[in-house]
Parts: C-alpha cells; sequence; structure tokens
C-alpha cells in the first residue's frame, strides 16, 4: 500500500544526490549542494510537484544527518550498511561496471571474476534492492521513476516485480560496451544486468552509438527478442548555457583569471583540460602528446602552457591513487626538462575549485578532450559556451560529445600520442576566423538540449509509453 502522504507522482534514483553533507568538529552538519550535469538536470524535478529523489547516504555526515532528520524536502538519503555500499560502489559498480563500459582493464590480467568479486556482487544486489524497496514504498500508483546509471542497474527488474503500475525508465550515463568486451562478465552475471535494465519500458543512452552497443548485447546474450517489451531512448546531455554565462561572469571567476594570466605569462597560449583524475579521462597521454609537441616543434618552447586540472575522484581505489600520482609525476617531469626560470609549461592543480575551472574555460585557446571512452564529456559542451575570445577543440572520437560536435572539433584517435602532439599544434595554429566560426557552431550543438529540457523531454517519453 502507498501511504498518502508519501506518494510522489516523479521519482529519481541515484547513487549520488543533489546534497551532501560534513560533520564539523564541533557536532553540526553543513549542507552542500552538487554540480555536474546530472544535478542539474534532475534540478527540474524541482518544478514537478510530489517529487521525490531517491538518494544514498554516501559519508560520515549523510548518515548522521539521516539519524538527526535532518534534510531537504523531496530527497530520501538512504542509509545503507557502509561495507555493503562499499562493496556495491567500490567494488561493483566503479572496479566492475566502470571498467567493462569503459574497457579500462588491462587484460592480460584483469579481470578476474573469483569468489570475492562474487561476494561483492550480493551486495551489490543488496544494494540495489534497498533501491527497489525504498521507490516501490513511495511511489503513487502508475508514477513515473528514473533509475540513473550502472550503480542501480538492477532497480528496474526489482521494482517492475514490487509495482508493475510503475513507469519506469532508466538512464546510462556512460557508455555502453561493445559486446565482446562485454562478454567478458561471467554469463549468468550478464544476464542479470542487461534483465534488469530490462525491467524498464525505457532505457535510455546519451547517444545512438552506446544505445546500439546495449542493443547488440541483448540480441547475443538474451536473444532478439529480449528488446520487445522496452523502448530503447537517446538523450545528448547538453550545457547549462544560463547557469554557465552567468556564473562564469562573476567576480570570484574574474579574479581567478588574473591569477592564472599571471602563472601562464604574457602572450602565451594556453591548452586546458579539465577533469576528474579518472582513468578514462586520458589525462597521462594528453601529458605525453604536450611532451611530444614540445620535444618535435622546439617554436613552442616559452610560447604555450598547458593548464591542467585534475580533481580528486573516486581516493577510495587504488588504481586512482596512483593514476594521480602518475599524472603528478609527468607533469613534474615536463616541467623538470623544458620549464625556465620564466615559463612553467605544465600547469597542474588538484584542488577541485569550479570558479577557477571556468576561469580557465574564458581563457582556453585549445582544449584538450581525449577520454580513452566518454558517455558525452560535458567540459567538451561547456568551454565553447563560456570561452572569450573563440577556443579550439580537441576531441577525442571515443567520447559521446564526438556525435554532436565531431564536424567542428579537431578530432584524435586518444591512443595515438603523435597524432594528438599534431592536433594540438593544428589548434594552436588555426587562425582566428576559423576558430571563432568553428566555436560559435560548437556552442549551438552544445546547447541544444540544456539539462532541464533533457530531463522533461525523458519524462514526456515515459509517461506517454
Ligand atoms: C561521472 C559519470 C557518471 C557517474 C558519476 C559518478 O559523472 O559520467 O556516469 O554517475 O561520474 O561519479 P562518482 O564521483 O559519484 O563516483
Amino acid at each position: 500500500m502507498v501511504s498518502e502522504q508519501t506518494a510522489a507522482q516523479v521519482l529519481v534514483a541515484s547513487n549520488r544526490g543533489p546534497v551532501s553533507y560534513t560533520l564539523s568538529k564541533d557536532g553540526s552538519l553543513d549542507a552542500r549542494r552538487g554540480g555536474g550535469g546530472l544535478v542539474s538536470g534532475l534540478s527540474a524535478i524541482g518544478s514537478e510537484a510530489d517529487a521525490l529523489w531517491v538518494c544514498a547516504a554516501l559519508g560520515d555526515g549523510d548518515r548522521e544527518a539521516v539519524r538527526r532528520g535532518v534534510g531537504e524536502p523531496g530527497v530520501l538519503m538512504l542509509d545503507i550498511d557502509p561495507a555493503v555500499h562499499s562493496d556495491a560502489y567500490n567494488g561493483i559498480a566503479n572496479s566492475v561496471l566502470w571498467f567493462v563500459h569503459h574497457m579500462l582493464y588491462q587484460t592480460p590480467l584483469e579481470p578476474v571474476f573469483d569468489a570475492e568479486f562474487r561476494r561483492q556482487w550480493a551486495s551489490y544486489e543488496t544494494y540495489n534492492q534497498a533501491f527497489a524497496d525504498a521507490l516501490a514504498a513511495h511511489a503513487a500508483e502508475g508514477a513515473a521513476v528514473l533509475v540513473q546509471d550502472y550503480h542501480l542497474a538492477l532497480v528496474p527488474g526489482m521494482l517492475r516485480e514490487r509495482r508493475p503500475d510503475l513507469r519506469i525508465g532508466h538512464f546510462s550515463h556512460t557508455p555502453w560496451a561493445p559486446v565482446d568486451y562485454f562478454r567478458m562478465l561471467p554469463d549468468d552475471i550478464a544476464e542479470q544486468l542487461l534483465r534488469g535494465l530490462l525491467g524498464a519500458d525505457r532505457t535510455c543512452f546519451l547517444t545512438r552509438r552506446w544505445a546500439d552497443a546495449f542493443t547488440a548485447c541483448c540480441a547475443e546474450v538474451l536473444g532478439a527478442d529480449s528488446l520487445a517489451g522496452t523502448r530503447i531512448g537517446v538523450h545528448g546531455l547538453g550545457a547549462d548555457a544560463d547557469f554557465l554565462r552567468e556564473r562564469a561572469h562573476r567576480p570570484d571567476v574574474a579574479e581567478r583569471m588574473a591569477a592564472l594570466r599571471e602563472q601562464v605569462g604574457p602572450g602565451r597560449k594556453t591548452i586546458v583540460r579539465v577533469d576528474r583524475t579518472e582513468l578514462s579521462k586520458n589525462i597521462v597521454r594528453g601529458l605525453l602528446a604536450f611532451r611530444q609537441l614540445l620535444m618535435a616543434r622546439p617554436e613552442w618552447r616559452e610560447r604555450v602552457v598547458h593548464v591542467a586540472f585534475a580533481y580528486p575522484s573516486r581516493q577510495d581505489l587504488a588504481v586512482y591513487r596512483d593514476y594521480t600520482a602518475e599524472v603528478q609525476r609527468l607533469a613534474d617531469e615536463i616541467n623538470s626538462a623544458y620549464g625556465t626560470a620564466t615559463w612553467t609549461p605544465v600547469v597542474l592543480h588538484v584542488k577541485d575549485d569550479f570558479a577557477r575551472s571556468l576561469a580557465a574555460y574564458r581563457l582556453a585557446d585549445v582544449a584538450l578532450v581525449n577520454p580513452i571512452r566518454d558517455g558525452m564529456n560535458l567540459v567538451a559542451k561547456e568551454i565553447p559556451v563560456v570561452s572569450d575570445e573563440g577556443c579550439v577543440l580537441v576531441l577525442s572520437r571515443e567520447a559521446g560529445a564526438y556525435e554532436e560536435l565531431g564536424e567542428d572539433a579537431v578530432v584524435v584517435n586518444p591512443y595515438d600520442v603523435m597524432a594528438t602532439a599534431d592536433a594540438l599544434h593544428e589548434a594552436l595554429t588555426m587562425p582566428d576566423d576559423e576558430r571563432s566560426r568553428h566555436t560559435k557552431r560548437l556552442a549551438a550543438a552544445a546547447t541544444a538540449l540544456p539539462p532541464q529540457q533533457w530531463f522533461l523531454e525523458q519524462l514526456q517519453a515515459l509517461r506517454q509509453g
């Protein structure tokens, strides 16, 4: 039975919610609203009456907030056993599913699906059950439920069993693995994941390419008929132009622009990248390509600076910590090999600062977005929107954004360091009129489907059936 009080008409479920809490030394709780495309897109739910966002309590602050009954209206945080959450999030979601969809395994040694994997998988099921239970308990008759991402791949199927009356959607914000790669997963797990997602009325992706990979996996693993009950949607999340333009012109951004200009030095060009320090972002090969540029074309020495922001991510995982250390080591190595008294070739910042990211966006002459694979990559879409003087986008053909932006970018194979170095040179030497023409077209394509519209489009399609 659904109680009157808690019956929501629209529900969103995601691992990370729109707000997080930190516990200060004096015992008070500070709330912080999250950023990013998912949060701003799903914030459109705020305009829907009777909406509920179900998420997990992620740290001690969040758990304390749940215990104290502190929270925001319309947000339900689930206090899942920390050990279960860690197995599900670090173990399965981030170390298995993320690696499969981004093709990150070093395959002679990985993956190994052993007893430890099976133990973690049981936690992943428990964690998905907790979401399915909460959604089933809080959804009104016939409500629309939008489940997000690989953390919650089993939820649509589990929820369908409990509440066949609901309209259920699932959205993958990652790429989807090609079938041969996906089939590295144990057969029963591969089946369970696909059946979980096919429990939804609509299963959605950021690009046609990821949607096609998913349907190919279903056909191969479950058979051609398996897709009969589910519609496949493609909704290419765009940048939030209004928000970005306003935010990028506030005084704190101007301050950081002045500081960055000083670090770069007068008259020099900038190659900017802004990422989470994430294996799929390919930051190390980006640095290698920059080094290759300085090596092969000495005319760029003293004349260009690589401004690289690599913000901490998933530091509970050793492989992320090692990657972060490698980024730092290589930046130092390039600086000691090529730097002079007046020129630091790589300016690396590792402390998250959104205002500084926007400052770099505005100043960038070249934006380097070279992921190995990426569901979309919103940085590629955000930079052209706020760029002051136009910016050339060097873009990996393996980023989802390539489908929409490829025609106006200098496109690279992300593994090819020599070609990436050449692309950087081409970008740095592009004539002003050409660069500004491309930037305008990139900004238009990047903002075609702003986050709120992206969300409402899915909701409407889900309700229409
Ligand atoms: C990126 C991906 C999303 C994912 C999120 C999780 O934004 O595009 O697909 O949900 O990372 O990040 P987290 O920091 O919560 O592990």
